[in-house]
């Protein structure tokens, strides 16, 4: 007999399926560590061909694991735990955990959640790895805001070891403990935040970092290489500013900027993305950003 959730809590050993959607430069990492830790995993996305990029993405992500010795099974095995979805049906309606990896934008983020909410069981909980967007305000477009939460992980999802968990008004304690503990599960450090900070409390930082960088180039008085070369020689950064911008997305940035500025926080680096958004010079997946690449 299928347990009756409803008349209890959900355990972290009740989660067995998870559903990433999005299978972006963030959705595929995620359903990669999933799996990696024995998850069964559902990945949507909107076409088959995502779908086979994202697969090929953690085929050459697990090589390099398993190059270093950091794989605890073969990588066949841990591939076959993910499952390939386009769009989103009833077959994903056994998933306990779904986590939201699709574009910056509220109105397709609220649109997602109320689709989960018609087709998954009422003990799943719904997390979204928004970078800057109000949990309350996705939640809203679900009848259960208190199993909804955020869970902002770090590009790349394998190897950074931070993820941000951030309550809405109405998560509940058990829902955020919850996700605090499949963070660590999956081997990662959690730090749970427990108001609805719009950018958690990364993306504040760091988009202040960018901003200061942003009026550097402006008002001319310093290029990107010089900005980036200080970041990594002098203020200890893994990367350059810029080099961090076109590893995340410039269109991830222009979006966190645009809907931070909702929040009354203006970015100096609107136009400057906006400019490269509009001629499709995304960073490294397009390859060309503020740099090239091959
Ligand atoms: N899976 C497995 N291995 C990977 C990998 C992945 N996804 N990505 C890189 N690697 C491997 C590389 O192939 C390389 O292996 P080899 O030495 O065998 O070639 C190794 O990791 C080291 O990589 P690199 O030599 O390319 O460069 P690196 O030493 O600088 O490490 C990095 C790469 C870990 C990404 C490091 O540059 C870094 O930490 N960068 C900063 C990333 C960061 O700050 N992310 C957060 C961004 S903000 C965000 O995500 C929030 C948001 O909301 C926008
Ligand atoms: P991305 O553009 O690389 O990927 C987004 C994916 O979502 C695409 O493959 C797209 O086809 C898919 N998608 C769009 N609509 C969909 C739908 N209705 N159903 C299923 N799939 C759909 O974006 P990303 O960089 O992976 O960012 C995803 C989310 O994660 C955003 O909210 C972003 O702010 C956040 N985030 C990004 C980073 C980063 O470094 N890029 C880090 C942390 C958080």
């Amino acid at each position: 007999l299928a347990p009756v959730y409803s008349l209890y809590l959900m355990r972290l050993e009740d989660i067995k399926k998870v559903l990433v959607i999005g299978a972006g430069t963030m959705g595929h990492g995620i359903a990669e560590l999933f799996s990696m830790s024995g998850y069964q995993v559902y990945l949507s996305d909107i076409s088959q061909d995502i779908l086979d990029n994202a697969l090929n993405k953690i085929r050459w992500s697990l090589e390099k694991l398993q190059e270093k010795g950091q794989l605890k099974e073969d990588i066949n095995t841990i591939l076959s735990r993910i499952k390939t979805i386009v769009g989103l049906n009833t077959i994903v309606s056994d998933a306990d955990f779904a986590i939201e990896a699709i574009v910056e934008r509220i109105d397709l983020k609220r649109q997602i959640f109320s689709k989960l909410d018609e087709l998954l069981p009422p003990h799943a909980i719904l997390a979204t790895n928004t970078s800057s967007l109000s949990i309350t305000k996705i939640a809203e477009a679900t009848k259960r805001a208190d199993k909804v939460v955020g869970m902002h992980f770090f590009n790349p999802p394998v190897l950074m070891q931070l993820v941000e968990v951030m309550k809405g008004e109405k998560t509940s304690d058990e829902t955020a403990k919850l996700t605090y503990d499949l963070a660590k599960k999956l081997g990662k450090t959690p730090i749970m935040i427990n108001k609805d900070i719009p950018g958690y409390v990364v993306n504040r930082i760091l988009g202040e970092i960018i901003s200061a960088s942003c009026i550097l180039i402006q008002r001319n008085l310093a290029d990107y290489l010089t900005i980036d070369s200080i970041a990594r020689y002098k203020l200890g950064f893994p990367m350059g500013v810029f080099e961090l911008i076109d590893y995340t997305g410039i269109d991830v940035n222009y979006h966190v900027s645009k809907s931070l500025e909702e929040y009354g926080i203006k970015s100096p680096c609107v136009t400057l993305f906006e400019e490269k958004v509009k001629k499709n010079e995304l960073g490294v997946k397009t390859g060309k950003g503020f740099y090239t690449y091959p």
